[in-house]
């Protein structure tokens, strides 16, 4: 099948065109590159050995898209496209709209004059808020923190009314969790501007010593350890998922949401160990006072997966951190 990924050249988005590539589906990339590097092209085409189809466009460009959806032909639209930043989402809150909800709009108007009706859109563990209980289920009562995790919910909101208005459309939610690591060659992975906010990305910058020290925010959580727990997903098994997630799609009857998750989870002093184990580098660190709006723990029902998509995630936490060592090693080489 020809694909579009809109936001395909970012972290997830690139980790999938090599999946969907690998099992014989032709992806087309439509980005913007805002959050992301033009480079990322051309090492997809070194790891895959062909050319990679892109174009460069704003989701918020329905014209673009049409033609695009048209020229490649495509039969379905993954969209990882967004702002994705928790906190920033709270100072420009406006940009978020924006780009996720009316950037969604204007794709599904694209869609919608191409003919193209399979959507499978990537929403996140953040529209469960905080967690009534664990592990958390599709079934779990939905609600946001703040303007990103809403920007997810309207969506899902929205494509729902869409499927109930029109039953050709086939829309599918993976909700996920915690993606890491990077692509086994080293050459993809997960590249964010500034000061890292997320775990892995702050701990592979310590270990490659641009950063000195990684703070633990809180270790007095009622977790096992003090620290905060949570589902990592090595991002060659989400992308897997994506794979299972498109041939689920056709003749989907109802608007559907999936978590894609181990369904195991992990503390910040268990993922600092690991790292250490697969970098052979100390990690130094000290606790200070919890991150606010942050959780306990937080891990998936893997049972929707397994059951309806027939997926699981394979990789396990040394897969994660070697990768992740491995493109850091890469990334600092070519800064
Ligand atoms: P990313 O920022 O690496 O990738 C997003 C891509 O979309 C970037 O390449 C960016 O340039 C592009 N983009 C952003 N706005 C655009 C626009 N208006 N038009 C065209 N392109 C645009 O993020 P990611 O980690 O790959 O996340 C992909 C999706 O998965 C996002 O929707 C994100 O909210 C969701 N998600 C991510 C995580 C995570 O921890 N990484 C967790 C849950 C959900
Ligand atoms: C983040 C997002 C969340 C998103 C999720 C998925 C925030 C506030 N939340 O949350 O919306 O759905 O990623 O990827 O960004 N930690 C430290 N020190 C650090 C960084 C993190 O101790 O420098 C701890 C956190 O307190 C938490 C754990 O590490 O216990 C994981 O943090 P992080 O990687 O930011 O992920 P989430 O908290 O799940």
């Amino acid at each position: 099948m020809n694909i579009l990924l809109t936001g395909g050249a970012g972290y997830i988005g690139s980790h999938t065109v090599i999946a969907l590539s690998e099992a014989g589906h032709t992806p087309v990339i439509y980005d913007n590159f805002c959050n992301s590097n033009k480079s990322v092209v051309e090492r997809l085409e070194k790891i895959i050995g062909k050319p990679v189809a892109m174009v460069e466009g704003d989701i918020r460009d329905t014209p673009l898209l049409t033609k695009t959806l048209q020229n490649h032909e495509i039969n379905a639209v993954i969209h990882f496209a967004g702002l994705k930043a928790v906190g920033e989402s709270s100072i420009i809150p406006l940009e978020y709209y924006s780009s996720n909800v009316y950037g969604t709009l204007c794709l599904l108007e694209a869609m919608n004059q191409a003919r193209v009706k399979n959507l499978v859109f990537s929403s996140s563990a953040t529209v469960y808020g905080d967690p009534q209980y664990l592990p958390l289920d599709e079934q779990h009562p939905l609600s946001a923190t703040n303007p990103y995790g809403r920007t997810k919910l309207h969506i899902e909101e929205i494509l729902k009314d869409l499927k109930a208005s029109d039953s050709e459309w086939n829309v599918l939610c993976l909700r996920y969790f915690n993606p890491v690591g990077a692509h086994v060659s080293g050459l993809i992975g997960e590249d964010p501007n500034g000061v890292p906010n997320n775990l892995l990305p702050f701990i592979a910058q310590v270990a490659a010593g641009k950063l000195a020290k990684l703070k633990i925010f809180g270790n007095d959580y009622s977790t096992p350890d003090g620290t905060g727990v949570r589902d990592y997903i090595h991002v060659m098994d989400l992308a897997e998922g994506h794979l299972a997630a498109l041939s689920y799609l056709e003749g989907l009857s109802d608007w559907t949401a999936i978590n894609l998750g181990t369904g195991q989870g992990y503390s910040v002093l268990e993922m600092i160990k690991a790292y250490e184990m697969a970098s052979r580098i100390e990690i130094p660190f000290e606790f200070t006072l919890r991150r606010p709006g942050d959780i306990a723990a937080c891990y998936a029902s893997v049972e929707k997966a397994k059951s309806d998509l027939g997926w699981v995630a394979k990789r396990g936490l040394e897969d994660i951190c070697v990768s992740s060592y491995k493109w850091q090693t890469y990334r600092s080489s070519i800064a």
